[in-house]
């Protein structure tokens, strides 16, 4: 059952829909060309089929070295940097309790034995950030992954090369290299030269599956294990809108392409900006990497929508402003989650000094969901067209589902805006710009 609704009602007082259905010819080509991998970037379609390529008897392999990295280790570091780091960033914080870090035992297991505390690396160049890390990894058990598809990337490399010399310091060589897992090339880049020398254990990213692609590769099943979520249902929830969005090939039934043509409509009449919206602040890095998805993919040749977010309702209190009464640029897809997993209920208060009795028949899930209809209305007299994803509950499941959605409509989005949504060459020139200041050989 597909989960994952798009409504499109709010934008109609600014794209009609004709405007809409304009677009219907272009994405259904680029419906077929992913498919049928007809169109630019065509190397890099493995994410397509991707879920339902998945075999069972491999997610089972990655769950194993699951159980054996949570047995040995109380915190286990995942470093990547963009498509190697953001989307198993995002399902895990999207999953994992908020306060995780701050608890053990129960709470923080799985089948009965206890996960690792899952921290990030290699997604900056602070030295500060780094010491730190050093610093708690010193006291505490721990391994690694390190996650490179080009294996050349240097924020990555340059965590690793520290986390390296640490662990063969406490562990000694050999015990170190048990502790690493590479996650890299099936053939190339230093990164797999290294651990083929080393001896590391390595799991290959697909040569056709870009980076921002690549969650549903062991770059992201992986940490996803690890830290005790099912990726058996993730897998599922993917497969899933993967059938649906194959079979249904027209914007009236399939709310990929859907989604994709009102996009192309609203930035054909000026919206420049989109800015995904939560109200749930386990889906901040969500944000991240659907920012990274579509930034990377349709930001070129002079086109592209700019994607931003907000998580609400704290952001109400600072970019709510601007969203309300800023430049007409922008439009808002609403990520609304309809169910929360968990209870409190707001107690009655005899004095009521604070004047909240009147909300003390209602839950704190229908507080927010008033919050985000009234900013909803708000935004749409402001001339802030608005687009709503909505899942019943965030799991596994769901959020497979969505990642597979935002991947697809992204391809489709990116053809019909004219642009290969598959090769990112503006990210080389910062890195030539950095490897010639500081003196790379060659540059
Ligand atoms: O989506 C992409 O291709 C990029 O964001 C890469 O994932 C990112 O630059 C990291 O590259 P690599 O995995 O080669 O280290």
């Amino acid at each position: 059952m597909i989960n994952i609704k798009l409504t499109v009602d709010s934008v109609k007082p600014f794209v009609s829909e004709d405007q809409i259905n304009n677009f219907q010819d272009k994405i259904s080509a680029a419906h077929q060309a992913l498919f049928e991998k007809t169109a630019a970037g065509n190397e890099f379609l493995g994410w397509v089929n991707l879920p339902s390529s998945i075999e069972e008897s491999f997610l089972d392999e990655l769950l194993a070295q699951a159980k054996t990295i949570a047995q040995k280790a109380e915190v286990y570091v995942v470093i990547g940097i963009g498509g190697s780091y953001l989307g198993a960033r995002a399902v895990i914080e999207a999953l994992q309790h908020h306060f995780s870090q701050m608890l053990t035992g129960k709470f923080n297991s799985v089948e009965g034995y206890a996960v690792p505390q899952i921290i990030y690396a290699g997604q900056n160049i602070s030295e500060d950030y780094l010491v730190d890390l050093m610093q708690i990894l010193e006291h505490k058990d721990y391994a690694v992954s390190v996650i490179s598809k080009s294996g050349t990337t240097t924020e990555p490399a340059l965590a690793f090369r520290l986390i390296k010399n640490h662990l063969e310091k406490k562990y000694g060589k050999a015990e170190a290299a048990n502790r690493i897992i590479a996650i890299t090339d099936e053939k190339r880049g230093a990164l797999k030269t290294l651990a083929d020398k080393e001896g590391y254990k390595t799991f290959v990213v697909p040569d056709d599956v870009g980076g921002r692609y690549s969650v549903l590769t062991p770059v992201g099943l992986l940490p996803i294990a690890i830290a005790g979520f099912d990726i058996k249902k993730l897998v599922t929830g993917a497969k899933e809108m993967e059938a649906f969005l194959k079979s249904n090939t027209s914007i009236e039934t399939n709310p990929a392409m859907l989604y994709a043509a009102v996009r192309n409509a609203l930035n054909f009449q000026g919206k420049l900006t989109e800015i995904l919206v939560n109200y749930e602040p386990r889906l901040y890095f969500l944000s991240e990497w659907w920012k990274q998805l579509y930034g990377e993919s349709e930001g070129k040749i002079g086109k592209g929508i700019f994607p931003a977010s907000v998580s609400n309702t704290s952001d109400l209190h600072s970019m709510g402003q601007y969203i309300q009464e800023g430049p007409r640029t922008i439009f808002e897809t609403v990520l609304s989650v309809e169910n929360s997993h968990q209870t409190i209920s707001i107690p009655r208060d005899d004095e009521n000094l604070d004047g909240l009795n009147y909300l003390c028949n209602k839950s704190i899930t229908e507080v927010n969901q008033a919050a985000e209809e009234a900013t909803r209305q708000a935004h749409i007299d402001g001339g802030v067209p608005n687009l709503r994803i909505s899942m019943p509950k965030i799991n596994e499941e769901n959020l497979g589902q969505l990642l597979y959605f935002f991947e697809f409509a992204c391809g489709l989005s990116g053809y019909t805006l004219g642009v290969n949504p598959f090769d990112q060459p503006g990210v080389e020139a910062y890195k030539k710009n950095m490897f010639a200041i500081l003196g790379k050989p060659s540059y």
